[in-house]
């Protein structure tokens, strides 16, 4: 037993020291990629690597430890575009699953950085991110949007929509297998915002690369959303109206407690939003205690009007429709957020990435001043995005025909407390894909998570098991009809298990503990 456990305990050293020993740039002299041109290529072993991760993109908080992986940086270029690009891959050193994991970005950021490989690679991924040729530590700007006053870096901004990951799982693969000898048996897309926008991205424009594709909270419908994500500021600026914070959060409580009961339960969460008429002009001059200053304040009807305007979304001077609005429960601070001075004036804090996305992309102009747009030129502004940028970077074209032929799976959630990106912008891409294939729950589904905030967060579940799904459904065809998740317990309240309902399927709550899965059905 003893000489048993001494000699595998020997060859998994000896392994480990020889894949330790293939982790050097020469090992991948042979990477190529078509249409690039690498440019260099480290590579280095990281050993012991530790870290707790709180806030993961698709799955639950782990502690990482003792985690070793063959660390390498891809450098290379479009030749002829001038674009410099840098892939981090990590290979682990040991237990490699055979399967490749990509990860995505968030706000202007491509890609996330090695926080969220530590994760992947501790199951046994191969992983990697990419900066997409900007620098991805300022995801709330995007200073390298203009080459020159009134002229778009085209190409960065077509890297950052989609070469750059089709770019990164082609180098990704090429590195496993000059590592390890074969090519990944499987390969996988996590994103949540961005990253959910571009996981669509690649199934609709290389549905060849990825197998299974986890793509969530997504910012997809990216031009007409991000416009939206400004319509709050627009609406204070020009009615110069500017709600107190506590205000505005009195509205969202008055919304959530009205409507909370509408799905049979009342646990602060408003499972199905489409039942929920609360009208804020109904509680105009209603006192509460404001929790920022400790005093007693009216509802004002200015404060009834900007929630309005973030529950219902933009809409043109004559009223029609632009895009939709955020439910009810969703914290107002994402895009509607205010800001107090200390003489008790207070001015609306735009949304960074809807202000650069206006300034420099569709206006292509920074010092323009937005303070000052009549509704007209909202109005315009929201046209010139569609026009210029949809076929770009939505990543809302609903022909997933050739990812379906491919064989792939595609998985989507979106929570319906959502403070950034209207939820309703999934329902209506997954509406428009069923209208072109009514069989396409074959491969791509859609779970609306009831309460749970931005890619994380507030008071709902948090399906931090899909991944499992995926692959399941990838490799052995079990079909995700639920999708497993769980709340985050806190003081007050135990952690609550539900299995989430693939739309066009609701939640219905059956009767029953409200904490445990068998008191839900879905219909
Ligand atoms: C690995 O790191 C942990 C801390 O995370 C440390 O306690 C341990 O001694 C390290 N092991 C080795 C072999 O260096
Ligand atoms: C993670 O590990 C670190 C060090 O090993 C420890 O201090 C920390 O409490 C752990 N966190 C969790 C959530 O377990
Ligand atoms: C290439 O890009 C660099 C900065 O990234 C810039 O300094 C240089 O002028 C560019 N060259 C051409 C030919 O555009
Ligand atoms: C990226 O931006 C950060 C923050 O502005 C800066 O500290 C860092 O040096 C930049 N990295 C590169 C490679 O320019
Ligand atoms: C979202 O869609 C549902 C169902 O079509 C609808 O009832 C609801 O009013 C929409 N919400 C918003 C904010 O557009
Ligand atoms: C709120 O109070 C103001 C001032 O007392 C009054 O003019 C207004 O009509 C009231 N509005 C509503 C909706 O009750
Ligand atoms: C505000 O707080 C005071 C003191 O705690 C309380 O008496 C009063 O009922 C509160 N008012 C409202 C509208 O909640
Ligand atoms: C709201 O704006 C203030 C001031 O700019 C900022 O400190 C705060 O973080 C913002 N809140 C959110 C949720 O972004
Ligand atoms: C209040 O303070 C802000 C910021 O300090 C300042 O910009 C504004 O002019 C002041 N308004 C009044 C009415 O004093
Ligand atoms: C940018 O906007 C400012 C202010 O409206 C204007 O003076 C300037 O000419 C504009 N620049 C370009 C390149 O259009």
């Amino acid at each position: 037993m003893k000489t048993h456990a001494f000699l595998s305990v020997g060859v998994f050293v000896t392994q480990l020291v020889l894949a330790a020993t293939q982790c050097v740039p020469q090992s991948f002299k042979d990477l190529s990629l078509p249409g690039g041109q690498i440019l260099t290529v480290e590579a280095e072993v990281l050993t012991n690597l530790s870290a707790n991760v709180l806030m993961p993109t698709n799955y639950y908080p782990r502690n990482i430890t003792g985690l070793d992986v063959c660390q390498v940086l891809v450098q290379y270029t479009h030749p002829g575009q001038n674009d410099t690009l840098n892939v981090n891959i990590w290979l682990p050193l040991e237990n490699w699953n055979g399967r490749y994991m990509a990860t995505g970005g968030g706000g202007f950021a491509a890609g996330s950085g090695i926080t969220q490989l530590y994760i992947p690679a501790s199951l046994g991924y191969v992983t990697s991110f990419t900066d997409g040729g900007h620098n991805i530590s300022t995801g709330g700007t995007a200073p390298w949007a203009l080459v020159s006053p009134g002229n778009v870096n085209w190409v960065l901004l077509n890297d950052f929509a989609r070469i750059a990951y089709n770019d990164m799982a082609t180098i990704s693969k090429s590195a496993a297998a000059l590592f390890y000898g074969s090519p990944p048996k499987y390969s996988y897309w996590s994103g949540c915002s961005t990253g959910g926008r571009q996981g669509h991205q690649m199934a609709q424009s290389y549905p060849t690369q990825f197998d299974g594709i986890l793509a969530t909270s997504s910012a997809f419908n990216w031009a007409h959303f991000l416009v939206m994500e400004y319509w709050p500021t627009f609406v204070m600026n020009s009615l110069n109206i500017h709600p107190t914070p506590c205000e505005l959060a009195t509205l969202v409580e008055l919304a959530t407690t009205a409507c909370d009961g509408l799905d049979g339960v009342i646990d602060g969460i408003i499972a199905n939003p489409g039942l929920c008429f609360f009208d804020a002009q109904t509680v105009v001059n209603q006192t509460f205690n404001c929790s920022d200053t400790g005093e007693e304040m009216q509802i004002s009807q200015g404060a009834a009007t900007v929630i309005e305007a973030l529950w219902t979304g933009p809409r043109t001077v004559d009223g029609k429709f632009q895009w939709f609005g955020l439910n009810k429960d969703a914290s107002y601070a994402g895009i509607s957020n205010v800001t107090c001075n200390d003489n008790g004036t207070c001015e609306a804090s735009p949304f960074t990435i809807a202000m650069d996305w206006i300034q420099r992309f569709v206006l292509k102009n920074t010092t323009i001043n937005l303070l000052d747009l009549s509704h007209s030129d909202w109005d315009t502004i929201f046209r010139a995005s569609v026009d210029q940028y949809e076929s770009v970077i939505s990543a809302n074209n609903p022909d997933l025909t050739d990812f379906r032929n491919h064989g792939g799976k595609m998985i989507t959630y979106h929570g319906l407390a959502d403070q950034l990106i209207p939820p309703n912008g999934t329902y209506n891409y997954y509406e428009r894909v069923l209208q072109q294939d009514p069989n396409a729950a074959d491969f791509y589904r859609f779970f609306p998570v009831p309460g749970l905030a931005h890619c994380g967060g507030g008071p709902g579940w948090y399906p931090g098991d899909a991944m499992e799904a995926l692959v399941a459904w990838t490799e052995k065809g079990i079909v995700p009809d639920t999708l497993l998740a769980r709340t985050t317990p806190t003081a007050e309240t135990p952690a609550r298990t539900i299995q989430l309902c693939a739309y066009p399927k609701v939640l219905r709550y059956v009767g029953g503990d409200i904490n445990i899965v068998s008191s839900f059905t879905c219909e």
